[in-house]
């Protein structure tokens, strides 16, 4: 087997025939079988709202790879997403691609990953914007790869999960019983959300920025900005397609906003909940509030919804105070993932000198 033999092209989903979407879902759905074998798989239907509907601030570029004598075999895919104008963090984050390849198993190792990667490159040249990359996964032969092309890791992640069934209901108690007890005395009030209220959307997404700013990034080079429009234009896109973007916060006697959890259920994967973010603003920390929050969390999720098996988060494994309050929950480690940085020019000129070899 050559690379020669196969051909790289152009997946465009907005133009594509029904024929070439099969392939498309052929080749990720192997992937996602390949990094969580138990894990049933969104609806081919489902998953097609999210396809069809690009976001209008990135531009997501997309390739299959097809052996040039039998294209209807799907052997390979590629992408790289960057940020287009528009996006509250385009200035900030203009000159980083995110890319990912996956080449199905028995053909590793022979080169196909490598002519994926250097399509990709030939992409973020052309944009004339792009210096650095970055590519995750929780794959082995996906470290290696990007190790051999000189990657260097920014961040060590986990996904955590929580199982319903090991959730230490005695010790929420406690928690949410000394949250109520704070909020009494200091006059802290809870309150919860789908679309964020227009008189707090300010304020909110300024936390919401912090807070992300706050975790702990590693070398990302991405830097987070979220703002007013931008979370009007998420909650409108994920609820078209179904998914219920829940948001809780905490609110001090001066009606400052202190705290912030959030969690998503989608209806076509009701066996697990996405913790998203959360945060509590530096002034107001050590008081139990983070406590507070994921505890009646957790009792709102199995109250709203039984037939939950388990709550998925992804944390950096450097992110010490969110990793103690998560494991004393019951939260365990499910699958480490690595977040690689590589450098344009210094990729370009490895991948040309792989190619002579
Ligand atoms: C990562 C992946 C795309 C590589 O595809 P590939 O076609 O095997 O890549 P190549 O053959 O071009 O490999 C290039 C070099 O990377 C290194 N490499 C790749 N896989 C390796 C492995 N499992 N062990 C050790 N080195 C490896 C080798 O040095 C290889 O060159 P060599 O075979 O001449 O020594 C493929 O393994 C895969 O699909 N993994 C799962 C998805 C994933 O994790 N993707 C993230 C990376 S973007």
């Amino acid at each position: 087997m050559s690379p020669e033999n196969y051909s790289i092209e152009v997946f465009n989903p907005l133009e594509a025939s029904d024929e070439v979407i099969k392939h498309f879902f052929d080749i990720i759905e192997e992937w996602n079988i390949e990094e969580d074998p138990d894990e049933p798989l969104i609806p081919r239907e489902s998953y097609k709202k999210f396809l069809l509907d690009p976001h209008p601030h990135s531009q997501n570029y997309r390739w299959l790879v097809y052996p040039k004598e039998e294209t209807n075999k799907i052997v390979g895919y590629g992408n790289l997403i960057v940020n287009l104008e528009g996006h509250p963090n385009y200035e900030e984050n203009k000159h980083i691609g995110f890319f990912s390849i996956y080449v199905t198993r028995n053909l590793r190792r022979k080169g196909l990953g490598s002519k994926i990667l250097r399509v990709i490159i030939s992409k973020a040249k052309e944009l004339n914007r792009l210096s650095t990359f970055h590519c995750g996964t929780s794959i082995e032969s996906g470290y290696e790869f990007l190790s051999y092309y000189k990657g260097t890791i920014s961040i060590e992640s986990a996904e955590n999960r929580l199982y319903i069934s090991e959730v230490k209901w005695e010790l929420m108690k406690t928690w949410k019983k000394a949250g109520l007890e704070k909020a009494k005395e200091k006059g802290i009030t809870m309150e919860d959300f789908f679309e964020c209220p227009e008189e707090i959307i300010g304020e909110y997404m300024h936390i919401y920025t912090e807070t992300m700013k706050q975790q702990p990034l590693g070398e990302l080079e991405w830097k987070p900005k979220h703002t007013p429009e931008s979370r009007r234009l998420d909650e409108k896109r994920l609820a078209d397609k179904g998914l219920e973007w829940y948001t809780m916060i905490t609110k001090e006697n001066d009606k400052a906003i202190s705290g912030l959890t959030e969690y998503f259920y989608y209806e076509d994967t009701p066996h697990r909940i996405e913790q998203g973010l959360t945060g509590v603003k530096e002034e107001y920390r050590g008081r139990g509030l983070g406590k507070w929050l994921k505890a009646e969390m957790l009792f709102r999720i199995k109250e709203r919804f039984p037939d939950v098996k388990f709550i998925s988060t992804g944390n950096s494994t450097e992110n010490a105070p969110m990793l103690s309050i998560n494991e004393r929950m019951g939260f365990k480690e499910f699958r480490p993932s690595k977040l690689y940085k590589l450098k344009l020019e210094e990729l370009d000129k490895l991948v040309l000198s792989k190619k002579k070899n």
